[in-house]
């Protein structure tokens, strides 16, 4: 049987747990009433697919994922429209890219089409937690643990898929106004061959020490190539994309940088509206001196936590601030536009929203 014969066992039970108000949504503190799990084992495959009440895991203090981190996840968003419906933006491409990591990971691959009908039918349980304020949304996280109980380094013969929801506000504490990072010349995030490129918990890991170190005020740190140091790659949460003298331009996909959703739409948005964009190898050189000849127009994030996150500040060398520490007009219509489809407002030339 493949997965997506497969049915998903559902045992519902409310938590009876208060829903967190709108507007006091802090980011990923509350999680809803239900998840759904999955198994692997080497002889059954993925199996016995549920949606169980949100609970604490019982698991063994041997299992794998809690010695060698070999773990995966992905992070999308549900939004209500203005019908009252739910709606995911590219879920498609999460589950793809959870399958390259899985790869990376030597984890078994998933059903990338059941995945995907398992997200739906745990956010249509769960509707009543898409928070309705503006600039809200319901968080989805899926994730595979390693739940083999040996502590032999080796890929793990047993597995756990699970998803959980959660109702979020915005990601920043700046909110959506522009914040402040800095270029980290210290620590290295991974290397090409490494693991930058998948979607593991090791990656968040070896950052907290560069944001630990980094100034007040610094929202994230903008890392570099772990080689050379010079070449800019990705901010701790999100992609990065420069304006430089009416050009957009963001790193190229090189094997240590991750392939964001946002990332892809906002060059697609751009190219849809004749705004030239490029992915190529950009250095902090290059971006120094666009900002010394006043040719650095705007910087900003894109992420699917962060939405399109403005950057008022970059440190490297001295305090540049861009375009006056103001949102620039593209990160502003890219924020407009991207949050406008998902949330069902104006229509979807892509065909990006998948409805629950
Ligand atoms: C996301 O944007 O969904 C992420 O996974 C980034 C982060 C919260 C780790």
């Amino acid at each position: 049987m493949t997965n997506e014969q497969q049915s998903i066992r559902v045992n519902l039970c409310s938590s009876g747990k208060e829903k967190p108000q709108a507007d006091q949504l802090a980011f990923g503190r509350s999680f809803t009433d239900h998840m759904f799990v999955m198994d692997y084992t080497e002889d059954e495959g993925w199996h016995e697919a549920r949606i169980v009440p949100y609970a604490p895991l019982m698991i063994d203090p041997s299992a794998m994922v809690f010695h060698y981190s070999q773990s995966v996840f992905e992070g999308l968003k549900a939004y209500l429209n203005d019908d009252g419906e739910a709606q995911l933006f590219r879920p498609q491409r999460n589950f793809k890219r959870m399958n390259h990591s899985n790869d990376r990971l030597c984890i078994p691959p998933i059903d990338e089409t059941f995945a995907l009908k398992a997200v739906k039918q745990l956010v249509s349980i769960d509707k009543d937690w898409i928070p309705q304020a503006e600039g809200t949304s319901l968080y989805i996280r899926p994730f595979i643990i390693s739940t083999e109980p040996f502590i032999g380094v080796a890929p793990s013969r047993h597995y756990q898929f699970m998803i959980i929801l959660s109702p979020v506000g915005a990601y920043y504490e700046e909110g959506i106004n522009p914040i402040k990072i800095a270029v980290e010349n210290d620590y290295v995030r991974t290397v090409k061959g490494g693991t930058g490129e998948a979607k593991t918990g090791g990656n968040y890991a070896a950052s907290l020490k560069a944001q630990e170190m980094a100034e007040e005020g610094i929202a994230q740190v903008l890392w570099l190539d772990g080689v050379e140091r010079r070449y800019v790659e990705e901010v701790g949460s999100m992609n990065i994309f420069f304006k430089i003298n009416g050009q957009v331009i963001t790193p190229a996909l090189n094997g240590s940088i991750l392939d964001g959703v946002t990332r892809n739409s906002v060059i697609r948005l751009l190219q849809h509206w004749n705004v030239p964009v490029e992915e190529r190898k950009i250095s902090m050189d290059e971006i120094y001196q666009a900002y010394q000849e006043g040719t650095l127009e705007e910087a900003f994030g894109a992420g699917t936590a962060a939405v399109i996150s403005p950057i008022g500040q970059l440190v490297w060398q001295e305090h540049m601030e861009i375009n006056d520490g103001q949102t620039g007009a593209i990160a502003k219509s890219l924020y407009d536009t991207l949050t406008a489809i998902q949330y069902g407002k104006i229509p979807d030339p892509f065909n990006w929203i998948e409805k629950v």
